[in-house]
């Protein structure tokens, strides 16, 4: 039987949560729970074994969801290059959760409100609003009064030049140098930037969209693309029932091409070939993860290639997911991404963090899936060096959490920002987590298990609660003996690494270990390391893993041999990089500089910016920043400007 999420709580700890405190303490052990004795004597899921109080809520939102419901947004757009604007009429159907709900909240973010007005039938008339003031995360209020009888609103606004989620790209800032570019990024709650909208992943809507442009641009969005010619006028459907955050768009001058019947890849004209070759393996990974956890459910699968600004590595918009250019090296080597973003199909998309706390049931899960769909694809031993990688990146990120609160699956309720929730805790936790229980479990069992996750929570919001009730019902009550309620906790609940933490072993990289450590024994050899065939995986294990404290020396004697500060490919420059600023190997700066200016993805420029801040290179990083941040995506503006003024 499923709970309801609150059931599970002892009475003082639903009081804290209620008032929007946090409780944090927490016992130094649990208490060891005999798991015959728990499986014998319980019909539900056992009372957790540490005293964290579940997130029930968005905390994020403006909106009164739990009143008033949106169901369908028909948006009404017009994308002004020349103004950094979208003109736009959202009309927003709605339900009445509270028959008696008099008023709809929704979330908005920089919009300029034009008009408001409420309808039924077809019938609009103006009503009265107010906008609140803004807060600098949420955002500001916009509280509609409701008529009784009104099944619709439709709201005139306009963005901001400055809205939190979009980027508008001048023509010199693109590939082909000829036209602007303008794309979303909602996720976590930059949707509310873009229209305005009930913005929390606690609710699902279809919508539709109509979309004016310059005749000689194409828009697409995460939606049934319009099959028309490139005329400046789309339309878009959604049927599928998505959270807002998967909202998205894109306007430039894009150019299609097929990979197979469903799937294909739209990009910059001077980048689509070499996008389609490097992402030629989609189908395939479709079919993997299909087969291991039901069908595909929304329609095509297609990928636009972003400018190399997109300040994500990918971005999981239905049926259209956006990825870095980055990817693109000519081996494949780095599709893992493409595969995390599939993946995200299930876990993420159809499945859905109810609140940010939760975000590792978004990523977490995804970022198993993906590790799945790589060793279908590309073999058990590519597969296990990734997991390798992201338990070595996860330590090192644990050791450097100022807040171990942060270290935990469920996140606090009171997280600052949601974009907070996004460590390597909520991927790579959250996976290893997932890779605990497969070993506990096994596959036969774990597998279809996971398969009957993703359908009764299909198109559903979902708590780490939730997760845990489903989780002790159908799998841990039906297969004795195999983990104890306090072991799931541990990894739930607990901070840092739990004591059942799987560590995956790659003999291809204890084989790097030996070529490192005949390196660092005869200084100046490094001619001699044998690395002609190593992948991509094995170089970001042999940097990751070079001494703290290496010396410049040393890491000249690797550049000279092995020419890193000029590696084209972006995840083993960053590597380099980050290591060359550690040890104060300073004639990589110019590589390092140089990537700063033409790369904006986050995962490689936050960590360098840090870096450079702590390495005694503030000047530097300054004297970059000022010369790029005209091409950074706003959300990298603002991450940066923090790590550069925040004391060391
Ligand atoms: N959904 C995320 C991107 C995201 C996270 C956007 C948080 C906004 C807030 C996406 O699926 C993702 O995880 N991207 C990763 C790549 C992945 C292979 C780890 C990234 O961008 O690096
Ligand atoms: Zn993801």
């Amino acid at each position: 039987m499923v709970l309801g999420r609150v059931a599970l709580l002892p009475i003082a700890l639903l009081a804290v949560s209620a008032c929007g405190g946090s409780n944090d303490k927490q016992p130094a052990k649990p208490p060891a729970t005999d798991p015959a004795e728990v499986v014998a004597t319980t019909e539900e899921a056992p009372a957790p074994t540490q005293t964290i109080p579940p997130v029930t809520e968005d905390r994020f939102t403006n909106a009164n969801y739990n009143e008033v419901r949106v169901s369908h947004a028909d948006l009404d757009l017009n994308v002004e290059f020349a103004k950094k604007i979208i003109d736009g009429v959202a009309t927003l159907s709605f339900d009445r959760i509270d028959p008696a709900a008099a008023e709809l909240d929704l979330d908005t973010n920089g919009l300029d409100i034009k008009s408001v007005e409420a309808g039924h039938g077809g019938k609009f008339a103006p009503v009265k609003f107010t906008l609140g003031e803004a807060d600098p995360v949420r955002g500001a209020k916009l509280s509609i009064a409701l008529p009784q009888d009104a099944d619709k609103v439709r709201i005139a606004y306009r963005t901001n030049p400055n809205a939190a989620g979009l980027q508008w790209l001048d023509a010199a800032q693109t590939a082909g140098k000829e036209h602007p570019f303008m794309y979303s990024q909602n996720q976590s709650i930059n949707a509310r930037s873009m229209a305005p909208l009930q913005d929390t992943p606690e609710i699902r809507m279809t919508y539709s969209a109509h979309v004016t442009t310059p005749p000689e641009l194409r828009a697409i969005m995460s939606a049934a693309q319009d099959d028309g010619p490139v005329d400046g006028d789309y339309q878009f459907d959604m049927p599928q029932k998505i959270a807002p955050y998967l909202l998205a768009i894109a306007v430039g001058d894009i150019a299609f091409k097929p990979i197979n019947d469903t799937i294909g890849v739209y990009a910059e004209p001077s980048v689509a070939d070499a996008a389609a070759n490097e992402f030629a393996d989609t189908p395939e990974m479709e079919k993997a993860v299909s087969a291991l956890y039901g069908p595909y459910r929304w329609g095509r699968y297609d990928i636009l290639v972003l400018p190399p600004s997109f300040p994500f590595g990918g971005m999981e918009n239905p049926r259209l997911t956006f990825l870095t250019p980055t990817l693109i090296v000519g081996d494949k080597s780095l599709t893992g991404t493409v595969a995390h973003e599939l993946a995200h199909s299930w876990s993420g998309n159809l499945v859905t963090n109810a609140t940010w706390s939760d975000a590792w049931l978004n990523e977490g899960v995804t970022t198993y899936v993906e590790n799945r769909i790589v060793e279908d694809v590309y073999g058990e031993e590519r597969a296990t060096m990734e997991l390798s990688l992201s338990l070595e990146g996860l330590k090192e990120e644990i050791a450097d959490l100022d807040d171990p609160k942060m270290t935990r699956l469920q996140l606090p309720a009171d997280l600052k920002d949601p974009d907070d929730g996004f460590s390597s805790v909520a991927y790579d936790k959250g996976a290893l987590f997932l890779k605990f229980l497969e070993g506990r479990y096994g596959r036969e069992v774990f597998d279809p298990f996971l398969k009957s996750y993703f359908e009764n929570f299909a198109f559903k919001a979902v708590t780490t609660a939730d997760f845990r009730t489903y989780l002790f019902d159908n799998l841990v009550e039906k297969h004795p003996g195999k983990a104890t309620p306090a072991e799931i906790d541990e990894w739930l609940f607990g901070e840092g690494l739990p004591a059942t933490t799987p560590h995956p072993v790659s003999h291809l990289f204890e084989k790097v270990d030996a070529e490192q450590a005949r390196w660092l024994a005869s200084p100046g050899s490094a001619g001699k390391i044998k690395s002609a065939e190593w992948s991509t995986q094995e170089w970001l294990h042999f940097i990751n893993t070079l001494p703290a404290d290496i010396s410049s020396e040393q890491m000249k004697d690797l550049d000279i041999a092995l020419d890193l500060s000029n590696s084209p490919n972006a995840e083993i420059a960053f590597a380099w990089y980050r290591k060359s600023i550690k040890a104060n190997y300073r004639p990589a700066l110019p590589a390092v500089e140089g990537f700063l200016t033409r790369v904006g993805r986050g995962k490689f420029i936050y960590p360098l910016y840090e870096e450079l801040k702590e390495n005694g290179e503030a000047a530097f990083a300054e004297r970059v920043f000022e010369k790029s941040k005209l091409y950074y995506h706003p959300i990298a503006v603002d991450r940066i400007e923090k790590i550069l003024q925040s004391a060391n």
